[in-house]
Parts: structure tokens; sequence; C-alpha cells
């Protein structure tokens, strides 16, 4: 059997990962500062979370929700911790579109409505009403086209008061920084807008953070930035480090049933034990605070280059946006430099590196982009 062909791939072959680095099969080190799409949070195979997880592995791998799991309430109250968010109510999943797709049915079940507001560019996932709330036609089936989802501006104040008088809203979904869609930033007042709005008309906002979360931005939701709370958050990549798992937290006014959601794999042992590891680190050092630091450094100079056409981002997740002509600075870096970054649009590169990411690293970085951008 062959593989189903959908992924244009990098030539490299990665066998060894530690910190912000990885080994290709013929011992070349790479510097990674894409963290296989923001996912490394904490670093690769971090000795804490290698430990936690063998631990784990030699006790129990995996059950199901079937039973009691003093893990997941473990994770809860870390995770209510770390971000602030205590009185949230905490639902593990596998993915981030999963976790949307939960969202966007929670909301739903809430307040028996049925529009969805998401903005342009949005990305939110591959999943049926994740999918249709996504900005993409190339990617949204068929079967996943719904008249439910309303498109809009993004930034658009007057047109997203407007679409709450024309439609009977049931949420609203934004992430705090659009990742794919090429590093734009929610402005504090939009977000502060969307909050109004759903307050006023019993909608329920979500704040997709599963790329701008969890300490990305050197908040722990880049949302937060704005002084105002979500209903519902959603979250993934950088939970786990690269263990699969995902989350939503969702405020007290929105109530649990028994069965109104529910998943095989989520919240199991293993899990948990990667999501306790990540947290634990995160808060051991600091690292919440070194994605500002080395984020905010790593923006300001790059802001010095003439070539460049503009920095955007928080904290340690960064696009720099170059005129098209230079699209080829990617590629570059990888190949020439052994640098792994994103890409948003070819012209646009994305850096979302491991949140432990060190000035030193980011001045290998610079230094590499420099001479590039000279040749
Ligand atoms: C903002 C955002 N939401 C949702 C997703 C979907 O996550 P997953 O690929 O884990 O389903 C992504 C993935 O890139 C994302 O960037």
């Amino acid at each position: 059997m062959k593989l189903f062909d959908v992924y244009p791939l990098n030539d490299i072959i990665i066998e060894k990962a530690l910190g912000s680095h990885v080994w290709d099969n013929h011992g070349t080190q790479y510097l990674d500062l894409y963290g296989g799409h923001a996912v490394i949070s904490i670093g690769h195979t971090h000795p804490h979370y290698v430990k936690r997880l063998t631990d784990q592995l030699h006790k129990v791998g995996f059950y199901s929700n079937s039973v009691k799991m003093p893990l997941q309430e473990e994770l809860a109250g870390l995770l209510g911790k770390v971000s602030g968010k205590e009185d949230y109510q905490l639902f593990l999943c596998n993915s981030g579109a999963e976790a949307n797709e939960n969202a966007l049915k929670l909301a739903s079940f809430y307040n028996g409505k049925k529009k969805v507001i998401a903005f342009k560019k949005a990305f939110h996932g591959r999943t049926s009403l994740a999918v249709a709330a996504t900005d993409n036609p190339k990617i949204v089936a068929p079967v996943n086209e719904t008249d439910n989802i309303v498109f809009l501006p993004w930034e658009d104040e007057a047109a997203l008061e407007q679409a709450f008088q024309q439609y009977e809203v049931s949420s609203v979904i934004i992430e705090g920084i659009q990742g794919v869609g090429g590093i734009n930033v929610a402005s504090e007042s939009f977000l502060r807008k969307i909050r109004t709005l759903c307050d006023t008309h019993n909608a329920v906002f979500i704040a997709d953070s599963v790329q701008c979360g969890y300490g990305r931005s050197g908040k722990f939701y880049s949302h937060d930035f704005a002084g105002v709370n979500a209903d519902i958050y959603s979250m993934a990549k950088g939970m786990g480090n690269g263990f699969p798992i995902g989350a939503i937290i969702i405020a007290p006014k929105i109530q649990p049933v028994y069965g109104m959601l529910g998943t095989t794999f989520g919240g199991n042992h293993l899990a948990c034990a990667a999501a306790l590891a990540v947290l634990e680190t995160i808060q051991a050092e600091n690292l919440i605070s070194n994605a500002a630091t080395v984020g905010n450094y790593l923006m300001e100079q790059l802001r010095t280059f003439d070539k460049v056409k503009e920095v955007r981002g928080r904290g340690l997740m960064i696009g720099i946006e170059l005129p098209e002509e230079l699209a080829h600075v990617r590629k570059e870096l990888l190949h020439t430099h052994k640098i792994f970054t994103g890409e948003a649009k070819p012209n646009v590169i994305r850096l979302l590196p491991s949140l432990a990411l060190t000035q030193e690293h980011a001045n290998q970085f610079l230094e590499a982009f420099a001479k590039e951008l000279k040749k």
C-alpha cells in the first residue's frame, strides 16, 4: 500500500530531536523555529516530559471515559491555575479541529441558535463545521457547505454589529492571532466588541487558541491581551508537546448534560500525563515570560531590516512579510542554513518555535536571515 499523497514534503528524515534542535538521518543538525507547526511548546524530548510519559506508560496507558481518572482532575486544576481561568470547566479531546467542532456544537446546544460568525482568512480545522468556518473553499467539500456560517471582514466592527442585527447568532469564533491566515493579530478593541455583542445577544464567544494559545503569545491565551474573557477557549498543538491532545475550557454559565459531548480517546492517561508534563515545565521554566522576552527581541531586530515589509505577531508567534521576489528565503534558510521555519504565504515566513527558545538561537536565525537578505 502507498501513502495517500496529500502533503508536499521536504526531502528530510528526522531521526533525533532535543530542545530546539532536530537531526536528520545523516546526522545534520537543524535549528527548529517551526516546532512541527507550533506543536513543540516546551522543547523536543524534554527530560521531564519523557519521564512522565514513560512512567505513565508503565502504569496504565489508556482506559476510556467510563471510569474515574484523577489525572484529568489534576490537569484541570493545573490548567486553571496556569491559565488563570480557574472557574472554567475542562473537556478533553484529541485535536484542534475536534476542539473547535465541540466548541461550536456546545455553543449551539447552549443557546439553541444556529448562525456562526467567522472571519476572512480564518482557519479552524478540517472537520465538518470547523472546516465550514475556515475561509478556504479548496478544503471545504460540498458535504461541508452550510448556510450556518457567516464570514465577515477581519476587524470590521460595523459589519459585526450589522450581522448581529441580521442573524440569530449562536457563536463568534476568532483566533486571537490568525496563524494560517498570515499572522494577523486581533486588536484588543475588536475582541472587546465581540464580548459586548455576545453579551447583548446571548451569543457564545469562542476563542480559537489552538495555534496562538498555550503561552505562545507571551500570555496564556492571546485573547487575554484584550482584558475580557471568552466563553469557550479551544486548544491543542502546544498542549501535548507532540502527544495528540486537544481541549475546550468552558465558562461556568454553560452547564453540562450527560452525553452532550464525548470521545473514546480524549483525556486518556497518557495524554493527560503529557499535558501535565507540559504545564509543569511551562511553570518551572517560566516559559510564557521567555516567549514574551525572546519574541519581543526577535521582532525588534527583524523590524530593523529594510527589505522586510512587515513583522506581525506576539511573543513567539511571528510573521515576517517579505517582498514577493524574496519568497525563496525560507527555502534557503532550510537548505543552506539548516533552519526550519513555517510558511503562511510563500512570502510570509512564520516563526513558531519552542517557548524555550534562547536569545542565542534567535541570534543564529537573525544572522542567517541577514545573510540571505544581503544576497
Ligand atoms: C487556529 C487553528 N485552529 C484549528 C486548527 C486545527 O487543528 P488540528 O490540525 O489539530 O485539527 C489549527 C491547525 O493548524 C489552527 O491553526
